[in-house]
């Protein structure tokens, strides 16, 4: 039985990327694995450092993670902040991180870019806390989308380094996981990069059947292709992805013709995009409104998963103090 963890940061709703980029894959793994799905609360505060409502978030993902299909019965559910032993690890791993290599990663050059006026030092070290969250139950995999990529690559190289550094074979190095498949990213309706929670391009679980129509008829589209057979620009191409995750088979190759034979109509193919995604979501956007409203099994779930997720990550700390030298007098 292997270990796998994965984590989401309460920063909005879980839109189709975070569906089909991770919890996808969770639930699949829940049944076979030791699985620990948490949500990053701590992660949150780097680009959220004053949040409203902080708690009412956990608690909409929470209800969204269990709407979807996540089963407090197979897997540990629980918070990152419930869990502190999290925050031990990860500041004994910033001991072995350096400022260079964080500073080069992608994700921090990117909100750097994007909040200049909050360059923290959290955002700088979000990495090496997020090594702490994985290598803390010693995961062997690590279901996420293909942005999380370079994350993962990073927690290798601290679980590594940690192992080179005083000659353990302590913990594993997590990889990222998706069935032997290319991990994947699915894009936003705008036409360029990913579906994301504040970049106003996502379609989220909880959006009704009004307002994810008038989303999908607002996606960026061009003005048709005019020679047979070709090359689809990346906003079409994101139309066929989304159609990938969430319709038939035979229903893809049908637009996919009409496109080839420049016979397309993309209201056409919007509309059927639209009621695909409709009909996916339907069943969990019903349980999620019933799941919230129940205060007293979310915090059943909420205490259950924190207990399970504590065992497991206070004997990972016992272990890599002793392995350090810390020792009780
Ligand atoms: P977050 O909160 O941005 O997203 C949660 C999960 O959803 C995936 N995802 C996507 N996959 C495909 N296409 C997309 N457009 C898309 N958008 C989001 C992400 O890959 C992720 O799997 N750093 C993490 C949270 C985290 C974590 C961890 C994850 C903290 N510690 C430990 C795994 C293990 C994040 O910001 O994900």
């Amino acid at each position: 039985m292997e270990t796998v963890v994965s984590g989401i940061r309460p920063t909005g709703n879980l839109h189709l990327g975070n569906y089909f980029g991770a919890m996808k894959n969770f639930l699949k793994m829940q049944n076979e694995n030791n699985c620990y799905f948490f949500i990053a609360d701590y992660h949150s505060l780097t680009t959220h450092p004053t949040p409203g409502d902080l708690h009412g978030s956990v608690k909409q993902v929470l209800a969204e993670y269990l709407a979807c299909g996540l089963d407090p019965e197979k897997a540990t559910i629980y918070l990152q902040s419930d869990v502190r032993e999290v925050t031990e690890l990860y500041l004994l791993l910033n001991m072995n991180a350096y400022v260079g290599e964080l500073e080069r990663t992608t994700s921090f050059k990117d909100k750097v870019r994007k909040q200049p006026e909050n360059v923290n030092a959290g955002l700088l070290t979000y990495p090496v806390l997020m090594a702490a969250d994985i290598i803390i139950h010693n995961a062997a995999k690590v279901p996420v989308g293909k942005d999380q990529e370079q994350n993962l690559e990073m927690a290798r190289k601290f679980a590594r380094r940690f192992n080179n550094m005083y000659k353990v074979e302590y913990f594993k190095e997590p990889q990222p996981y998706n069935f032997g498949e290319a991990l994947i990213k699915i894009p936003g309706l705008d036409g360029t990069g990913k579906m994301g929670k504040s970049e106003g391009n996502g379609i989220f679980l909880i959006d009704d059947e009004k307002t994810l129509k008038k989303k999908v008829m607002r996606a960026v589209t061009d003005s048709g292709p005019t020679e047979m057979n070709s090359k689809m620009p990346e906003p079409i191409q994101n139309l066929f992805t989304l159609m990938d995750v969430v319709s038939e088979k035979s229903t893809i190759e049908f637009f996919k013709e009409k496109y080839a034979s420049c016979e397309i109509r993309y209201g056409d193919l919007k509309k059927q995009l639209a009621e695909d995604i409709n009909a996916f979501v339907d069943p969990i956007r019903e349980k999620i409104n019933d799941i919230k409203s129940n205060d007293a099994y979310l915090r059943k779930v909420a205490m259950m998963g924190a207990e399970k997720a504590r065992e497991s990550a206070t004997k990972t700390v016992k272990d890599v103090r002793e392995i350090i030298g810390f020792k009780p007098f």
